[in-house]
């Protein structure tokens, strides 16, 4: 049931990457999914709101905006945590393709995908964009079973006509024939704009052809559809491409396949040129930066601030790229925070890559707000729902998460031993920089989407 309340609280979100907002003991009125009002006094609420029931969130309890996730590969779940030990072109032949092909099963789907979006809300994440597998029957299954969790989902039917082993490979036809009977269904049980979404997924440019890159890149701009892949990600797949494609590179590939827009979001991008980067930013595509996978695979950053300031406009997001990546979406803020350092420390030459020697990289650090706004109202940003989620303003849905500090080192409302010690005298900033930097699922009590509770 879809909350109806005038909830009194601390509430903090971040607008900028460099603007932490803490409102302290303000009442939110939430009601059909949406925050009808946020007033700093008791007083300042509206008539029309006052006979609505009073929520109070004291102690050491915050509200924040739920995370916005933009890369998971869901048929990969069941491996998380395990095999991450050989290359990226090795590693999906070896382990993944094997592990995604076994969704030909429907009941195996019905099996894992559920325990997925269960981790995926009890670590806070509220809004997701998902890879299924490459069978339309289990991608049904995954987009009802975010319908069923109540989570923000976008989801796509992985495609790959090629270079994928045959037990798991798909036809030209069938690939296109099956994007599309997705798309439609998903469009037709959640409507436009719905909170499951279809996203046209071609896996990446080595396992598609020319013909379902074209293919596909007619059904995402016929339906409008947002469109998912991965791009310029690590040395052995960019020699790949190469090869297939002499003197081209992925951005470029996408973009005569009618792939790229203001609706695209591309994983990973670790080894993009300034060209490249500016290309996206044009046409209005996203970065999605997975720093915890980059290192284990591609073993390489990206250089958000950098991208930031030479690019003020490229969207940018974070990622967990579970399978590739082990990490939440916690454990990927914090890992933004560490390869910003890597850069630093390890002098990454970003003139290497630019093409323009005006360009500098500013100095700039990534900390727990940056991260916390990547992860938050970029990642919504990059998703064309920056006027609806990620920040908490009058208008917005009601997507959040309430965390729980503990109480001086004590049990939280979930009954668990908090994962950070709480001495008392901690400011709420302080408290919240201690869960971006050290907490976990256990901070994570309640979790709202659309005003419902789905945890
Ligand atoms: N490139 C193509 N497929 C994949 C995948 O499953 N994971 C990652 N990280 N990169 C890919
Ligand atoms: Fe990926």
């Amino acid at each position: 049931m879809s909350l109806e309340a005038i909830i009194h609280g601390t509430f903090i979100d971040a607008p900028t990457p460099r603007s932490l907002r803490v409102r302290e003991n303000v009442f939110v009125i939430v009601r059909d999914g949406v925050i009808q009002q946020i007033s700093s006094d008791e007083g300042g609420i509206r008539e029309e709101f006052l006979g609505l029931r009073v929520v109070k969130f004291e102690g050491a309890r915050v509200l924040v905006p739920g995370l916005v996730d933009l890369h998971v590969h869901a048929p990969q779940f069941k491996q998380l945590g395990t095999k991450t030990d050989i290359p990226l072109m090795e590693w999906l032949q070896k382990y993944t393709f094997p592990a995604e092909s076994a969704f030909s099963s429907p009941s195996h789907a019905s099996k894992i995908y559920p325990k997925l979006l269960s981790h995926l809300l009890k670590n806070g994440t509220t809004t997701v964009v998902l890879y299924g597998s490459n069978h339309l029957v289990a991608t049904k299954i995954l987009a009802e079973e975010c319908d069923k969790a109540g989570v923000r989902a976008f989801v796509g039917k992985t495609c790959a006509d090629m270079l994928t082993p045959e037990y798991y490979v798909e036809s030209t036809e069938g690939s296109l024939r099956d994007t599309e009977e997705f798309v439609r269904w998903c469009l037709q049980k959640w409507g436009v704009g719905g909170r499951v979404r279809p996203v046209v997924t071609p896996r990446f440019i080595p396992t598609c052809s020319k013909e379902l890159l074209k293919g596909l890149g007619d059904i995402a701009q016929n339906y409008d559809c947002f469109v998912q892949s991965h791009a310029a990600e690590s040395v052995d797949e960019e020699a790949l491409v190469e090869s297939q494609h002499p003197g081209k590179r992925d951005v470029e590939i996408y973009q005569e396949s009618g792939l790229l827009g203001d609706k695209t979001i591309l994983a990973h991008c670790c080894r993009l040129k300034d060209s490249e980067a500016g290309v996206m930013e044009k046409v209005g595509a996203t970065v999605v930066s997975c720093p915890w996978s980059n290192i284990l695979f591609a073993r390489a950053t990206v250089p958000i601030p950098y991208y930031n300031s030479a690019f003020p406009d490229l969207k940018i997001g974070l990622g967990t790229d579970i399978a590739g990546g082990f990490g939440t979406m916690l454990d990927n803020m914090r890992t933004a925070i560490l390869q910003d350092r890597i850069d630093s420390f390890a002098a990454v030459d970003r003139s290497a890559v630019s093409t323009d020697p005006d360009i500098k990289k500013e100095n700039w650090t990534v900390d727990f707000k940056y991260a916390f706004h990547l992860a938050t109202a970029s990642g919504a940003k990059a998703l064309g729902m920056g006027d609806m989620i990620g920040t908490f303003e009058e208008g917005m849905r009601f997507d959040a998460l309430l965390l729980d500090f503990g109480l001086d080192g004590d049990d939280g409302e979930n009954g668990r031993a908090m994962r950070f010690t709480r001495f008392g005298d901690e400011s709420v900033e302080e408290l919240f920089e201690k869960w971006v930097t050290t907490g976990d699922d256990r901070n994570v009590v309640r979790v709202w989407v659309d005003g419902v509770e789905v945890l």
